[in-house]
């Protein structure tokens, strides 16, 4: 269930952002580009449903998404996300899901969750730039499944197997979608090639 998206303009975007000298303003411009690059294949199979149409000149017919969106941003590093995923949906409803990784134990601890009525034939995207030990998105669609969520996908940027092994063994079900999987995770947790702290790079607080 993990598809890589490996269109050559997301793959230069995704060059860019690892490069340690990528200043924060090209950081989120090269991320928001990426996600519009992401967005088709992310929502590929999205439910549509026929609708009618009045052009100028006669009735048609056309299509409608079916099902309502809800963008699911891990805190913060998934903040980076939203704008690219907005400009393409920009209906879609936000689930906000607080967790910050303890550092000594590499465990995800919730500080804030924030969600619309999650109805089941809501589609939900779980947006998390990093997956890395895969805790924090076991964590997060863990939580979303509890509050009601049945069409569960999860768009991400750089996976470590490690993370995606343990995301897979949790919910074999739910598809991933990322633009690459690194090499593995070193001793403190982080990606190798990697692109390093995603929430400090994008906000500044390294
Ligand atoms: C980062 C990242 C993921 C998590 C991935 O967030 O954005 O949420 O780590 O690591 P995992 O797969 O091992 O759980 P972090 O907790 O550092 O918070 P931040 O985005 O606020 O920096
Ligand atoms: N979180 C990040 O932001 N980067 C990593 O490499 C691992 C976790």
């Amino acid at each position: 269930m993990v598809h890589v998206v490996d269109h050559p303009l997301v793959q230069a975007e995704l060059t860019g952002l690892r490069c340690r000298n990528c200043p924060g303003p090209e950081f989120r411009q090269r991320l928001r580009r990426i996600c519009s690059l992401m967005v088709p294949a992310v929502t590929a199979d999205f439910e549509t449903k026929v609708v009618s149409c009045e052009t100028p000149l006669e009735m048609t017919s056309g299509v409608e998404v079916t099902r309502r969106i809800i963008l699911a941003p891990v805190l913060r590093a998934g903040l980076g996300f939203l704008d690219g995923f907005f400009d393409l949906l920009p209906g879609a409803a936000v689930a906000h899901i607080g967790l910050a990784r303890n550092e000594e134990t590499l465990l995800p601890e919730p500080y804030y969750i924030k969600t619309p009525p999650i109805l089941a034939e809501s589609e939900v995207i779980l947006l998390d730039p990093m997956l890395a030990t895969g805790g924090s998105a076991v964590e997060a669609a863990r939580r979303l499944i509890d509050l009601g969520a049945t069409h569960l996908r999860f768009a991400c940027l750089v996976a470590a197997p490690e993370g995606i092994a343990t995301f897979e063994a949790a919910f074999p079900e739910i598809p991933v979608f990322t633009a690459s999987i690194d090499r593995g995770l070193n001793d403190r947790g982080y990606i190798l090639p990697g692109l390093g702290d995603a929430g400090d790079r994008l906000f500044g607080t390294a």
